[in-house]
């Protein structure tokens, strides 16, 4: 059960969720309504891999002890891993020769980090009980851990997701991007069967995390472009973190001020004009969608229940035919 070596550097079918019993912070999923096939499960390794769970918890609670970033690593990975193909594991496998270049390595891919923590998960799960959880399964309970881990809510997660085949870097053109607008951001969830209400929702996943300057450079630097919605002092800030003759590449900005710990400070600076994406600033453009974000500014508690609600709806995206035995590579056919 040894750990993995650490990387070196930062690096359909599908099932709906009906309805929530809600203990406070901790969801328990009444029913799920798969579209075919078998339906995700609450016990589905109870029996077959009791420890799954511990396991996965272990890999990421140490990884987080040496390094916080690897908890808005993990949580972006699984959206990532979800919005292409369903939560598939798809984003976990590496390119190879007869497959280059995989969705890892297409552009909005390449800034994703703490692979070795799945590889970890995967390798004491492995030696625990071969063949039993998946990729995916690994992923979105690892992602679950991240965000309890830095403060935020819990939830029980259905398992039984199976790892895909296919990964294709030119898939990720269709996650949204940063300058993308509000009927663009909408049209993204809406194709994935996800409200406009889980675009706000999830959107404060922003509350963890680092973003690169090109991630926002539009919005500080051209005069013409240069976004009014952002407070003057906000982009000056920026502005120094990301000069125009920026040569740096590993420079850029917290996503909000407490950028280790999972609370509602996002929807609070965004209120003041201290959003960092372009695409953040979009939820303030509807007055629906605007009144979101004051619920979420005015309580954590309401945030955090709505986040666990809607981190399953995005969960419960499926695809994936197998349980691979190394998160990276396909299983050989016999
Ligand atoms: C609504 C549309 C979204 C857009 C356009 C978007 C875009 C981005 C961009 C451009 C970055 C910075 C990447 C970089 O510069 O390295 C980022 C970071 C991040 N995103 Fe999103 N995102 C969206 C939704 C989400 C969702 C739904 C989640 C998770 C549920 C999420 C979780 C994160 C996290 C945790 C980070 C920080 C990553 C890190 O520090 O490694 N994002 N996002």
């Amino acid at each position: 059960m040894a750990p993995a070596a650490a990387e070196s550097s930062s690096d359909g079918r599908r099932w709906w969720l009906w309805g929530c019993a809600l203990p406070p912070l901790l969801l328990a999923v009444a029913m799920l309504l798969p579209r075919g096939g078998e339906a995700l499960s609450l016990d589905l390794y109870e029996e077959r891999c009791p420890e799954a769970e511990a396991a996965v918890t272990v890999a990421v609670r140490q990884a987080l002890a040496k390094d916080r970033t690897v908890a808005a690593g993990l949580l972006r990975m699984h959206f990532h891993d979800c919005f292409v193909r369903g939560c598939d594991g798809s984003v976990l496998l590496d390119s190879t020769e007869k497959n280059v270049p995989a969705e890892k390595d297409g552009p909005p891919n390449v800034s994703l980090h703490a692979f070795y923590v799945i590889d970890n998960a995967k390798q004491a799960l492995e030696a625990l009980c071969p063949g039993v959880v998946s990729c995916a399964d690994i992923l979105a309970l690892a992602a679950r851990d991240a965000v309890a881990l830095s403060g935020g809510p819990s939830w029980v997660v259905p398992v039984g997701r199976r790892d895909g085949r296919v990964s294709l870097a030119n898939e990720t053109s269709t996650l949204p991007g940063p300058g993308a607008s509000f009927e663009q951001l909408k049209q993204a969830f809406h194709a994935r069967g996800l409200s406009t209400k889980d675009l706000v929702v999830l959107s404060g996943a922003h509350t963890l995390g680092f973003a690169h300057c090109s991630s926002f450079q539009n919005r500080i630097h051209q005069q013409l472009l240069h976004d009014p919605a952002l407070s003057p002092s906000f982009a000056a800030a920026l502005r120094r973190a990301c000069p125009a003759n920026n040569t740096d590449r590993g420079a850029g900005s917290a996503m909000d001020a407490t950028s280790a710990t999972f609370d509602n400070t996002y929807y609070r600076m965004l209120q003041v004009g201290r959003g960092l994406l372009s695409s953040d600033e979009a939820l303030l453009t509807h007055p629906k969608t605007r009144a979101f974000v004051a619920l979420f500014a005015a309580s954590q508690e309401a945030f955090f229940r709505a986040f666990a609600k809607s981190m399953l709806r995005m969960a419960a995206l499926n695809g994936g035919d197998e349980v691979r035995a190394n998160c990276r590579r396909v299983n050989n056919k016999p």
